[in-house]
Order: structure tokens, then C-alpha cells, then sequence
């Protein structure tokens, strides 16, 4: 029985403006990419990393990994396997989970945008998985009031309600998963079902019960521009 971890790293980054897709872009000097598999090997409780790359980016992304070798903080032998990705998000976790081992029991489920997510945050889902949860998520509560609206564009949008704020949790990766449930979820969906921005929202729809621990404010996902700046900044507070 052992702990893998599936990165989807396949997305273009349309958020963050024109570029190299967005996990192969560099944080100071090193790609995005190789700071989130680092930060998931640093877990003495991952042995596998599965990197979802971009559909056509697979070789160039094998390169770029294999110049950039783990941190002598791999105490425990980390594989990285690469594989190609797709269309969605969604899409390139089930090609991720579809390159697992027999052997593997528990999977977390880490975006590549959230390359800074501290080893302890790793280290707490992980050992919530093993502890039996079937599906875990870090999160936070939330600093910003949160308006329900009708969509409009280009004009004012009416409010329909105001949830509760301290009912409510921002939510990151990794998600940690027992194996088999994630892969029902994603399969049932892939059949049937409608998207969902996370793994968790998918094993939601099973019935099975999803709990959440503490998340991280480092553990943020770079998406805009204005997030670059503030990776820089913590990265600059790490070396200091
Ligand atoms: N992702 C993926 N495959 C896709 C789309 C997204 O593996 N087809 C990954 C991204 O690489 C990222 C994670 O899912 O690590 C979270 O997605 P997001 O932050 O939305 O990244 P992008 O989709 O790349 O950004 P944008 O939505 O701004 O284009
Ligand atoms: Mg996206």
C-alpha cells in the first residue's frame, strides 16, 4: 500500500496572460512545476509523483524534470512519472489516476499552480487518508463576504443571497483520496455526470463523506498575475 500523488499540470495559464503554459513557467529562476513536485517529495509519505503535462508537452516536460532533480529533502525515494494530459481539468486527473500502479492505495490530487503548499499541509492529508478518511481537502475560511448573484454581463448583477461567511471554506489542493473512491468518482462522472471544479465536488455526488483540515495561505493558487508577485515574495521570505 502506498501514497501517490496526481499533478494536473496541463492547463495554458489563460488567466495569467500570454506565455509558456502556466506549471512550466519559472518562480524565481525554477519552473513552477518542479517547486510543486518538490513540495509534494518533501512528504516522507509520497513514493510516487504521476505529472499530468500539457497533451502535446509530455517529452519536453521529462527533460525539464529530469534537469531539475529532487531536493536532497527527498528522504524517501520519490518516482516521477509524466504523462499527458487533456481538454480539462477533470480530464487529465482520470489520465493521472489512469498511470497508477496496482499497488497504490491512496492518491492526493495537487494542482502544479500551487507549487508553494507547505510539506506539513502534505504531511496532515496524507495522514488523514491513512487514517481511514476516504476523501479529504485543506481549506480556509474565507476574508471576503461572498454575494450569490444572477450573471450578467455588462450591466449590475442583482444579488440573490449572502451565505453565511463563516459557514464557508475556501478550498485547496492536495486532496487526499482513497484510491478506489476517487477513481468511481471520476469514472461515474466521465459516464454520466457534469464537471466539477474539484475531485472532492466529484466524490460529493458518490454520497461518500468529504472532510476538511486546515489549509495553508502559502498553499495559495497562482492564477493572475498579481499571484506571481506574491510567490516571489514568499520565496524571497523562505531564503531570508
Ligand atoms: N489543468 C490541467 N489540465 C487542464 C486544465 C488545467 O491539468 N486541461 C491543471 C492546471 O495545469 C493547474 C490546475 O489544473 O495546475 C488548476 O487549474 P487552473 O489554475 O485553472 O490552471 P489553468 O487552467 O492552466 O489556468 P486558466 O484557467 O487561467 O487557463
Ligand atoms: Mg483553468
Amino acid at each position: 500500500s502506498r501514497t501517490a500523488v496526481v499533478i494536473p499540470a496541463a492547463g495554458r495559464g489563460v488567466r495569467l496572460g500570454p506565455g509558456a503554459p502556466k506549471a512550466l513557467r519559472a518562480l524565481s529562476g525554477t519552473p513552477m512545476l518542479v517547486h510543486a513536485v518538490r513540495a509534494m517529495a518533501a512528504s516522507r509519505a509520497v513514493s510516487l509523483v504521476v505529472v499530468v503535462a500539457p497533451p502535446d508537452g509530455a517529452a519536453e516536460v521529462r527533460t525539464l524534470l529530469d534537469e531539475h532533480p529532487l531536493a536532497d529533502l527527498d528522504v524517501t525515494r520519490t518516482d516521477v512519472v509524466v504523462v499527458p494530459g487533456g481538454a480539462t481539468r477533470q480530464e487529465s486527473v482520470r489520465l493521472g489516476l489512469a498511470a497508477l500502479p496496482d499497488d497504490v492505495t491512496a492518491v492526493l490530487v495537487h494542482d502544479a499552480a500551487r507549487p508553494l503548499v507547505p510539506v506539513d499541509t502534505v504531511d496532515a492529508v496524507a495522514a488523514a487518508v491513512r487514517d481511514g478518511a476516504p476523501a479529504v481537502v485543506p481549506a480556509l475560511p474565507l476574508a471576503d463576504t461572498v454575494k450569490q448573484v444572477e450573471p450578467r454581463t455588462g450591466e449590475p448583477e442583482p444579488v440573490v443571497a449572502t451565505p453565511e461567511r463563516s459557514l464557508l471554506r475556501a478550498v485547496q489542493t492536495p486532496q487526499g483520496f482513497d484510491r478506489r473512491t476517487l477513481v468511481e468518482a471520476h469514472e461515474k462522472v466521465a459516464v454520466e455526470g457534469e464537471g466539477a471544479t474539484d475531485d472532492a465536488g466529484l466524490v460529493e455526488r458518490l454520497g461518500v463523506q468529504v472532510v476538511v483540515v486546515p489549509g495553508h495561505e502559502e498553499a495559495f493558487k497562482v492564477t493572475r498575475p498579481l499571484d506571481l508577485v506574491l510567490a516571489e515574495a514568499v520565496l524571497a521570505r523562505r531564503r531570508a
